[in-house]
């Protein structure tokens, strides 16, 4: 993705600020892609008999076989699905690999069966079904594409990398194809809109996310492939008309930009998502499926002043709490969800400022935070 979901909830001004914060960030934005390279170590090591990863995280094996990769023992493979975006795959500025990928999809794999990613850019779908494929694990992908209001390029450039790499991985590890990412949350902000997605504004975006949704769904059904296509957004701003448009939809609910306390945040975001979007989805005609898109708790921010929003404060010792709190209860009840997320995007602290790169259970070089994963 190109930029990060915030807040969910009713707080509307703070979310006219944030929104005004990303259109400027996005426009301004450039990836500083000297900080790929600080992350790159030396891949191999004879010595140990084994071979690492670009990250220098994960171990094989055999150097030539990424399945062979060895399991950590801290990993527990306890969430529904994870969220997550391969390092440097915001344009223009591409510089994702196969191998970075690949000790990603180890990673990931030794926590959860399912990923969602964002967007299409950067030849994001392909690296992830290849890194399933060479990794042979029990991982499906919701592929995504990040369309933008206005701009049909966008879309149809994603939308054809997301169909090559269907029709050369076929879709045993699809789960679907989301299309959009706070489509409505920035249309609203960037158009003057209140805080209801029905409202006119909130409608006029969503036709516009209507238009390539069906043109999605169009483009699968002719191929002959039976995948389902949905859409994420902020938590408070789903469009009935997108909703009754989409096979499944991912609501991307976060309680620390809400100014809730970290002892009530799991709980809050069940209740918000059953209330907001379940309850919702049910008295449609076409019942979407619903998942929590995106939830999670972040562990630092840029500086001392952005650590803290009201009564949510950013650290460790939380976002173990957020685990211990939402994971495994989530899981007993049946609570579909993508934990936010894999790891920590420099690009987004650098880009976004505040908390915004510090939502990972792992840090961005990889290495796991100081945090015990639950063992549900
Ligand atoms: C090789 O791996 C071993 C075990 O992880 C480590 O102790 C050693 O420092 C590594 N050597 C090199 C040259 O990277
Ligand atoms: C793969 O994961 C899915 C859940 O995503 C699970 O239903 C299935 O049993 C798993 N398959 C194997 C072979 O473990
Ligand atoms: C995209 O990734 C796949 C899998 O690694 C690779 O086969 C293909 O050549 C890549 N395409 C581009 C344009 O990089
Ligand atoms: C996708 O949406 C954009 C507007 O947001 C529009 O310009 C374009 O025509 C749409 N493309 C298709 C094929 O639906
Ligand atoms: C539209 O999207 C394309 C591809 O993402 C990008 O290269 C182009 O700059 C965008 N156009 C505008 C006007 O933002
Ligand atoms: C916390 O954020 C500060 C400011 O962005 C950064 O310098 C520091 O490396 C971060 N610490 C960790 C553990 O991510
Ligand atoms: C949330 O906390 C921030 C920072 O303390 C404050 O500026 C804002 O007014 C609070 N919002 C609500 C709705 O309480
Ligand atoms: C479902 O699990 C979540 C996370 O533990 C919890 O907050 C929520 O209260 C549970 N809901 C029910 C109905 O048990
Ligand atoms: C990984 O990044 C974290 C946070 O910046 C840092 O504390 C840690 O030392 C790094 N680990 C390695 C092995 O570079």
């Amino acid at each position: 993705m190109r930029r990060r979901s915030k807040v969910i909830g009713s707080v509307v001004a703070l979310v006219v600020l944030i929104v005004a914060g990303v259109v400027i960030g996005v426009v301004v934005s450039k990836h500083n892609s000297s900080s790929s390279s600080s992350k790159k170590s030396a891949s191999g090591n004879s010595t140990s008999g084994y071979a690492v990863g670009p990250y220098g995280v994960v171990k094989q094996s055999d150097p030539n076989d990424p399945s062979s990769f060895l399991k950590d023992d801290a990993l527990k493979q306890s969430f529904y699905g994870l969220a997550y975006t391969p390092d440097n795959s915001q344009l223009p500025d591409c510089g994702n690999s196969l191998a970075a990928v690949i000790e990603d999809i180890q990673l990931i794999s030794q926590l959860t069966t399912r990923l969602r990613i964002y967007g299409a850019d950067c030849n994001q779908s392909a690296l992830v079904l290849e890194a399933i494929k060479q990794t042979k694990v029990n991982v499906t992908a919701w592929l995504a594409i990040y369309n933008v209001p206005n701009n049909a390029t966008a879309y149809e450039e994603q939308r054809d990398k997301v169909l090559d790499a269907i029709k050369t991985y076929g879709t045993d590890h699809v789960g679907g194809v989301t299309v959009g990412n706070e489509f409505v949350l920035d249309f609203m902000g960037a158009n003057g809109g209140g805080s209801d997605p029905n409202d006119a504004v909130g409608t006029a975006g969503g036709e516009l996310l209507i238009a390539n949704i069906t043109d999605m769904k169009n483009q699968l059904s002719s191929l002959g492939y039976s995948v389902p296509v949905g859409t994420s957004d902020a938590g408070a701003y789903f469009n009935d008309k997108v909703l009754e448009s989409v096979d499944y939809a991912l609501s991307n609910i976060h309680s620390w930009f809400a100014n809730v306390s970290i002892a009530q945040a799991a709980d809050w975001t069940y209740t918000f998502f059953e209330e907001e979007n379940v309850e919702v989805a049910q008295g449609l005609s076409n019942k979407p499926d619903f998942a929590i898109g995106e939830t999670g708790w972040p562990t630092n921010s840029t500086t001392a002043a952005a650590a803290s929003n009201g009564p949510s404060t950013a650290s460790e010792e939380n976002l173990q709490t957020f685990l211990n709190d939402f994971v495994c209860g989530s899981n007993k009840n049946g609570t579909e969800y993508f934990y936010f997320e894999f790891a920590d995007e420099d690009w987004q602290a650098k880009q976004f400022g505040g908390v915004e790169g510090y939502w990972g259970l792992f840090h961005d070089n990889r290495t796991l935070k100081g945090i015990t994963i639950p063992d549900c």
